[in-house]
């Protein structure tokens, strides 16, 4: 069985020798920031965006000292090295503030981030989008940074074991009466034929799926609508489907214990899944 080579720190390694400090701040306080991407056929879809997104979280959390632009070369010999350039795969990207004594501020200036990369091969799941899947709802006890993709995911581990526990592929927080997003994936709905989602704002990731999905959308003449989606008019909705890297697109037939729709997903969704497989295996962009 080949060893699976990781990127750490400046180095490429067996996953195994990796050591991480336990004074590293991601371990002690969640002090970091992550990424997780999707490769067809060895290309990175979305890349541009997916290291934007970093950026600007890096710079939201004032972690200085990586260099953002030589992530796509490591993520690609990652790739290479893991046998991972043929099918589908997942590419992982973490970072924290570094290795330094446990104060709550932060370390001297040019402590050096830790800087993590690994790709693991993805396996698709058909069914789930052909047939839909179940989800709950979960009051969201998230922070008011949810636009950050922190790596203190608390609330997304309790949600998701939930969602589990009750036979459910994704739980939706609820905020104040208003469904925000699931705990690893954006939420949209189709009311009236018109696509609905919450808007950006410090609640919700700016999933690249999602702006995928709207950029879609829009190419298909399916008219689109930013706006809150309330947990009471949700009941109403014709459509409902979660998107993000690791669920592409997937129809929610089933919220809590209703019926979306006639129980099968509809052809909204059905036509967005259809134009985002193209989008993927023509251009893989
Ligand atoms: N989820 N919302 C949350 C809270 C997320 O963690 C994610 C990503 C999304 C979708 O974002 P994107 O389309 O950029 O992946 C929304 C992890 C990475 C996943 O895909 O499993």
């Amino acid at each position: 069985m080949q060893k699976t080579i990781v990127y750490f720190n400046g180095r490429f390694l067996p996953k195994e020798e990796v050591r991480v400090s336990p004074d590293d701040r991601g371990f002690l306080f969640g002090d970091g920031v992550y990424e997780v991407l999707h490769a067809y056929k060895g290309r990175l879809f979305k890349a541009e965006e997916h290291w934007r997104r970093l950026n600007r979280n890096l710079h939201e959390l004032q972690i200085d000292g990586v260099e953002v632009d030589l992530l796509g070369d490591i993520a690609g010999e990652l790739l290479r090295q893991n046998g991972l350039e043929q099918g589908q795969a997942s590419l992982y990207v973490q970072v924290t503030r570094g290795t330094a004594p446990r104060r709550h501020a932060f370390p001297e200036p040019g402590t050096p981030p830790t800087v993590y990369l690994s790709a693991s091969p993805f396996r698709p799941s058909p069914e789930k989008w052909e047939r839909g899947v179940q989800v709950i709802l979960v009051p969201d006890i998230r922070w008011t940074r949810c636009d950050i993709k922190a790596v203190a995911l608390l609330p997304h581990v309790l949600a998701s074991q939930q969602a589990r526990q009750r036979g459910a592929e994704e739980a939706i927080f609820v905020r104040e009466g208003v469904v925000t997003e699931g705990a690893h994936t954006n939420l949209l709905a189709v009311f009236d034929g018109q696509l609905v989602t919450h808007p950006l704002n410090c609640h919700i990731l700016p999933g690249i799926t999602r702006a995928v999905v709207l950029e879609l959308s829009r190419e298909l003449g399916i008219p689109v609508r930013e706006s809150p989606i309330r947990q009471a008019e949700l009941q109403a909705a014709e459509e409902i489907l979660i998107v993000g890297t690791t669920t592409e697109i997937a129809p929610v037939v089933q919220v809590e214990n209703w019926t979306v729709g006639d129980g099968r997903p509809g052809p909204v969704t059905r036509a967005l899944q259809r134009a985002f497989r193209e989008r993927v295996t023509s251009s893989g962009r």
